[in-house]
């Protein structure tokens, strides 16, 4: 009991503010912050038809890649939803399964019985690091991708990417230990790291240069952080890059992991949205664990490097299911342990997430009857996707006071916003950052629901908005983008 509650003083009882982890306080997170509040009251009021009075009829979710969410609408892959619910249900393959032979193709049957067979229920805890005939189809993945061998023992399934993060770093880093994170970057990371009392060393991408990285910036960043006496623990890279879409050429991850390496950094591979790639001949994703493998013996097997995957993004966007995986390379022993034992007490991921794993890494193959309809499926998504980014660039580009960079990949654009000098006084008037005010205007007069720049970092003295290419009616809604930015300019002019 604490003195104020044995002394009787006035004090409040219990939790407050004040009195929990005090780490929690210092955690942001601008992809679910004030403005998507905004936006859900304004989606509530249209939906409990109290809307009559706003400018517009339905609210634009253009915040989050959440690909599958009511009002973007991603039709789920068949396949997945095929075997996942024989799965959930297994009479349907049992006593009856002449039905299931009248609903559904026959190999999603047979995909279904034997993961039936290899788990069992999927109502039941798994292996910890999930489950072992999975793990080894993932390593089967990565060796078809990359050309090199991968180890079902250095692989952990995760409910989704952020759980993987949030285990490693938890595993990796002690207090005051520093993080490189690219600016901008996924605010999962500066969030996890503001949670662990970690500290975050900002490497600042270039964006006329398409975001690329420089490794002079990379060496300024750790020469700056051994100035402080902050130790350089870990760099964390997001290729293809959220919420810039840039996607890093080969020799330049070459130099970052040499950079790793020289430096005895661990190199933090985020490529969840490899398989987002717009361009996969003139610029195709490349795994890091490629990169490293690819090296000099000493580089390749000395740069320690954990890659993370999931099943939210991609062309499945099972966002909600929760699955991914991480794969350790040249991880010692004594600390695979150790993330595992951490692993253990969460006890599992969840199960169907773990069964969009094996979906993601062993899709139907050429000849089976799925595999026209999955093909079709997921290349018209990602057509959609690069369509809508490139139209939407175009537009951007098209405006006065706005830039937007061509995404290679991923599922967004960060354009630029040159904010005229009445904006950035009217802004303080308000005691708003500037990006934060114009996405808030922009969610008042359209409903659309973007990302200010600064919940992702940017440099000083520069205005982005993030958007999503994610948004059905693309023409429809990028108009009404340009319509309030053309009036916002005239007003602030
Ligand atoms: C770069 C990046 N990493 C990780 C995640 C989290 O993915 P998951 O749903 O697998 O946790 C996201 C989600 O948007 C992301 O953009």
């Amino acid at each position: 009991m604490s003195s104020s509650q044995s002394n009787g003083s006035s004090a409040p009882k219990g939790l407050t503010k004040d009195n929990i982890n005090p780490a929690v306080l210092e955690v942001s997170y601008a992809v679910r912050g004030e403005l998507a509040l905004k936006a859900d009251k304004y989606a509530h009021q249209l939906a409990d038809g109290e809307g009559s009075d706003l400018p517009f009829d339905r609210v634009v979710t253009a915040n989050i890649g959440n690909p599958q969410q009511k009002g973007l609408d991603q039709r789920p892959i068949t396949f997945w939803r095929q075997v996942i619910s024989l799965l959930e249900y297994p009479a349907l393959m049992e006593e009856h399964i002449e039905l299931a032979k009248k609903m559904y193709p026959e190999d999603a049957i047979a995909r279904a019985k034997s993961l039936h067979e290899e788990i069992g229920s999927v109502g039941a805890y798994t292996h910890s690091k999930g489950i072992l005939g999975i793990r080894k189809r993932i390593a089967k993945y990565i060796e078809e991708r990359d050309g090199y061998a991968a180890d079902p023992e250095s692989i952990f399934l995760t409910a989704g990417a952020s759980a993987g993060v949030s285990l490693l770093m938890g595993v990796a880093l002690q207090k005051g230990d520093g993080v490189m994170i690219p600016i901008p970057q996924y605010p999962l990371y500066t969030a996890t790291l503001a949670y662990l009392s970690a500290t975050p060393l900002p490497y600042y991408l270039d964006e006329s240069g398409g975001w690329s990285m420089s490794l002079d910036s990379l060496k300024k960043t750790i020469s700056d952080a051994r100035g402080s006496n902050t130790p350089t623990k870990a760099l964390v890279i997001i290729n293809p890059g959220n919420p810039t879409g840039g996607c890093l050429a080969e020799d330049s991850m070459r130099d970052v992991v040499q950079l790793c390496y020289d430096e005895g950094i661990l190199l933090m591979a985020d490529e969840v949205y490899q398989a987002n790639i717009f361009e996969p001949e003139s610029k195709p994703f490349v795994s890091f664990k490629k990169v490293v493998r690819s090296m000099s013996k000493e580089v390749a097997e000395g740069t320690q490097l954990v890659s993370f995957h999931s099943i939210s993004k991609g062309t499945s966007g099972e966002c909600g299911r929760r699955g991914g995986y991480f794969e350790l390379t040249n991880m010692r022993e004594e600390v695979v342990e150790q993330i595992y034992k951490m692993a253990s007490i969460m006890l599992c991921p969840p199960v169907t997430g773990q069964v969009g794993v094996d979906l993601l890494v062993a899709p139907p193959k050429k000849g089976d009857p799925s595999y026209e309809l999955w093909h079709t499926e997921t290349s018209t998504t990602l057509a959609n996707l690069k369509s809508r980014s490139q139209l939407m660039s175009d537009r951007f580009n098209a405006l006065p006071g706005m830039s937007c960079q061509p995404a290679d990949g991923a599922m967004y654009l960060f354009p630029q916003i040159e904010m005229p000098q009445r904006a950035l006084d009217e802004a303080k008037k308000r005691g708003k950052q500037p990006d934060v005010m114009y996405t808030l205007d922009l969610l008042d007069a359209t409903g659309i629901c973007a990302v200010a720049g600064s919940g992702f970092g940017q440099a000083p003295d520069s205005y982005h908005i993030r958007v999503t290419a994610l948004c059905p009616g693309t023409e429809e809604y990028i108009g009404k983008i340009e319509q309030f930015h053309k009036d916002f300019m005239s007003k602030y002019q």
